[in-house]
């Protein structure tokens, strides 16, 4: 059974990939390559044995979209995670994001209109929450206004999926992932930010190796215990294994509505210093880093209730803090060695 994953050369599409050919789907990728490369695809088939095929063009192109699904009109199934996820970009250039993020989800849902087309499994975030007026937070939590453009485009697509699927044969799922990190065991794969990194434990993982001079700690005087802000951190395999669920429980009809929503969380919060804690632990090092002000936008604490996702789908993250710290490590000395061996 063929899915399209797009975004699959990303950073949670790869691993997702991965699974999905361990579940024995063939996979097709469009990707624009904006912020991966075209050889994440050679690593897919070290771990897995199978090349999935890639096409690489942007989806905000409304004619190659239509045409890809013409060309591949076997496709079953659509995982969506091509998509700007920069928050600090996104205030910067709101357009850019609104027209990147929603031009494409509109045109992969026209074109699996036309031929038919399904299921859609959607990466939303968290960040729909906001700050949470409870914590762990559930499905039913009310959504906040967006703090960013970036978020703003993931509630915008929630509607614009749940308006869809009241009125065509489309059935969606909505992941909300909490904080994803970490890396395949194979350290073949993992999370590549180009440039400076925007997220924790790639900034954590680039500092040790001496690539960043020192990580910056926004803010220790949140109401939290050791005042830094909290966050469920999962782990990306365990993510990615939900999305061959979520794909699995719609193509066999188990779905109780047209439009489902699932957190993806492990519902344990870590502080950012218990993150470099366990970092530290795994990796021996001490790490340079400086407690500064608090980032803008930030949320002070949120984790999830990830009780629904457990019953409902039959999942559970697996993973703990220290297997994601660890694998996040290997993966970056593995990656550095890589690029040094190939200079
Ligand atoms: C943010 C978005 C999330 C999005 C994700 C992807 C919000 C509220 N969350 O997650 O929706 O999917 O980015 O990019 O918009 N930190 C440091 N130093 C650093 C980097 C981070 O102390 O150099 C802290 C942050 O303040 C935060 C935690 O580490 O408390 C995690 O930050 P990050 O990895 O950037 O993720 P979020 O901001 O939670």
């Amino acid at each position: 059974m063929k899915i399209l994953v797009t975004g699959g050369t990303g950073y949670i599409g790869s691993h997702t990939v991965v699974e999905l050919q361990h579940a024995g789907f063939e996979v097709v990728i469009v990707d624009n390559l904006s912020n991966s490369s075209a050889d994440i695809t050679d690593a897919i088939e070290e771990i897995t044995g199978k090349k999935p095929v890639l096409e690489v063009f942007d989806l905000i192109d409304k004619k190659k979209t239509s045409d890809f699904f013409n060309r591949h009109n076997d496709v079953k199934g659509v995982i969506h995670f091509a998509a700007k996820k920069a928050v600090g970009e996104s205030v910067e250039k709101p357009l850019l994001y609104y027209s990147n993020n929603i031009e494409s989800l509109v045109n992969v849902m026209e074109g699996m209109i036309q031929n038919n087309v399904k299921h859609f499994v959607f990466s939303s975030s968290c960040t729909v929450y906001g700050q949470p007026d409870k914590l762990p937070v559930s499905e039913t939590a009310p959504i906040k206004k967006a703090e960013s453009p970036y978020g703003n485009t993931k509630q915008i697509a929630e509607e614009i999926l749940i308006d869809t699927a009241k009125i065509a044969a489309i059935k969606v799922i909505a992941l909300r992932y909490f904080n994803p990190i970490g890396a395949h065991e194979s350290a073949l794969i993992g999370e590549l930010p180009i440039g400076i990194p925007d997220n924790l434990l790639p900034y954590v993982t680039q500092t040790a190796l001496g690539i960043r001079e020192k990580l910056s700690v926004f803010g220790d005087d949140y109401n939290t215990p050791d005042g830094t802000a909290i966050r469920d951190y999962i782990h990306v395999v365990d993510l990615a294994k939900a999305h061959v669920i979520a794909i699995e429980r719609m193509i066999e009809n188990k779905m109780k509505k047209n439009f489902e929503v699932f957190n993806l969380g492990t519902g344990n919060g870590y502080s950012v210093l218990e993150v470099i804690n366990s970092f530290e632990k795994v990796s021996g090092l001490k790490l340079n880093y400086q407690i500064v002000h608090r980032r803008e936008g930030d949320v002070e604490q949120v984790w999830a209730d990830p009780s629904f996702s457990n019953i409902e789908l039959g999942w559970k993250a697996e993973k703990g803090i220290d297997e994601m710290t660890e694998s996040a490590w290997k993966w970056e000395q593995a990656y550095r060695n890589k690029i040094k061996d190939k200079r």
